[in-house]
């Protein structure tokens, strides 16, 4: 059997762009990038997210694609293939390390869709005030056990759609869930839109104080933009080696982009209007979304209903970023170490509910899971989007612009000249010059300030 069949693969071209807009939208859009909004100044923040996109977003996205396919190699892999005997499989050992930590603490918050899923069922936010809700979200994530049992049973869940295969696990789920719960969160936006004093959280999101972006601000939007795009670490090299040569990159990047891009300024657009109006502070971080959502639901028609749904499609939605997170592992433990599918995923999976159980215990009050002032959840949040995604980034488009070269990029993009690509040639100059130096420029004006 020839090494392209023995390969897992995406079946068709849905199918390819659902399972990585399904890996790009999760969590990161909907809790992760309304808290750093709200701690970082609001519409300066948003302002400098959407330019980093604009950038960056589909020439590193481009970047891990071509690698992904061009070589048919996961993340280690791959650079091994291009460049043997060099340096440069650390970049991928890096990004299927950095893939393990954010899947141990992006599963403490997944777990906690579940927990909201019972809640919602059980009818327990209706006719509660803010106060009460925000006091119940602090005493469930506080509460150790609890937080761990639900963390692992989303672990659990992750590994078994990442056993049963790429093609009929990931594509299945993604391709008609995803488009659900942007319908849902559109009906969110209209209700949040109509809430008294919504008007508050329109300005406080898109009217940018420039006084406030700082390097703080710089480089928590850089980290939003990787970890929302699942950019960085290999996840979109892995699922590029799962591609068809057929597939037209370049559109597929362009439409995961967009598609994440959208997710989350709707996101925005359903949190802060509410949460203005509710009297929810916009720094008020974790409990942000998660006190925010169930106030809207118990103001409108149907909540009880709305409400179920969204937590069950948020719960999908972190799924659908956890699979990707794992396959990044589990291929390596496949391709690298020689282990069968089975063992590889029951060992990943493991492995990260222990690391997991520590950050998720770190959250509740006198843990002694802390470095100075952070917490482990947030220790592991800060290092990996923050450090480890720019700095894989960087490299990735270093290695594209710098060692695979124009031509093979053309080549793979193009698909050997079948498809015309007019804006190829900027497309390549701005991995090979722009990106690199937008990159270290936010990274060092970022920890310098
Ligand atoms: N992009 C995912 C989200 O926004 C999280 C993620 C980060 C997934 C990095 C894979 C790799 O929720």
């Amino acid at each position: 059997m020839s090494d392209n069949k023995k390969r897992e693969g995406f079946g068709s071209k849905f199918g390819i762009i659902a399972a990585a807009a399904g890996s790009a939208v999760g969590l990161g859009n909907i809790y992760r990038f309304p808290c750093e909004l709200g701690n970082n100044g609001g519409g300066a923040f948003l302002l400098v997210y959407l330019l980093i996109v604009l950038c960056l977003g589909v020439p590193v996205m481009l970047s891990e694609l071509v690698i992904g396919r061009r070589t048919q190699k996961t993340t280690v892999g791959a650079f091994r293939t291009l460049k043997p005997k060099s340096g440069w499989p650390l970049v991928g050992y890096l990004g299927v390390f950095c893939a393990f930590i954010i899947m141990a603490f992006y599963s403490t918050v997944s777990g906690w869709t579940l927990e909201y899923i019972v809640k919602a069922i059980g009818n327990d936010f209706q006719g509660k005030d803010l106060e009460a809700i925000q006091q119940e979200f602090t005493l469930f994530h506080e509460s150790g056990w609890r937080n761990i049992i639900w963390q692992a049973v989303f672990v659990f869940l992750t590994g078994f759609v990442i056993f049963k295969g790429v093609a009929n696990g990931i594509e299945k789920y993604s391709k008609v869930l995803m488009p659900l719960l942007l319908l849902i969160l559109i009906v969110l936006a209209v209700k949040s839109l109509t809430l008294p004093d919504s008007s508050k959280g329109l300005v406080f999101l898109f009217k940018p104080d420039f006084s406030k972006i700082t390097g703080k601000v710089l480089i928590s939007a850089l980290g939003q933009v990787f970890f929302s795009l699942s950019m960085g670490m290999g996840v979109l090299i892995t699922y590029g080696s799962y591609t068809p040569k057929d597939n037209n990159l370049a559109s597929t990047a362009l439409s995961v982009t967009l598609s994440d891009t959208l997710v989350a300024v709707l996101a925005g657009v359903v949190i802060f209007p509410a949460a203005f109006s509710f009297g929810v502070q916009p720094n008020e971080g974790m409990g942000l979304v998660f006190s925010t959502l169930p106030m809207i639901f118990n103001q409108m028609a149907g909540g009880y209903f709305f409400c179920i749904i969204f937590f069950i499609l948020l719960a999908v939605a972190a799924l659908t970023s956890t699979i990707s997170l794992l396959e990044v592992v589990v291929a390596y433990l496949v391709e690298e170490l020689k282990l069968s599918r089975r063992w590889a995923t029951v060992w990943a999976a493991l492995g990260c509910m222990a690391v997991g159980a520590f950050a998720s215990y770190s959250l509740q009050t006198g843990s002694p899971f802390h470095i100075g002032k952070l917490s482990f959840f947030d220790c592991l949040d800060f290092v990996s989007a923050k450090i480890m995604l720019p700095i894989g980034a960087f490299f990735i488009v270093i290695f594209l612009g710098w060692i695979m070269g124009k031509t093979t990029f053309f080549d793979e993009i193009t698909n050997e000249g079948k498809l015309k690509l007019s804006v190829k040639g900027v497309i390549f100059f701005i991995i090979k010059y722009l990106a690199p130096l937008a990159i270290a420029v936010i990274f060092i004006s970022g920890f310098l300030s």
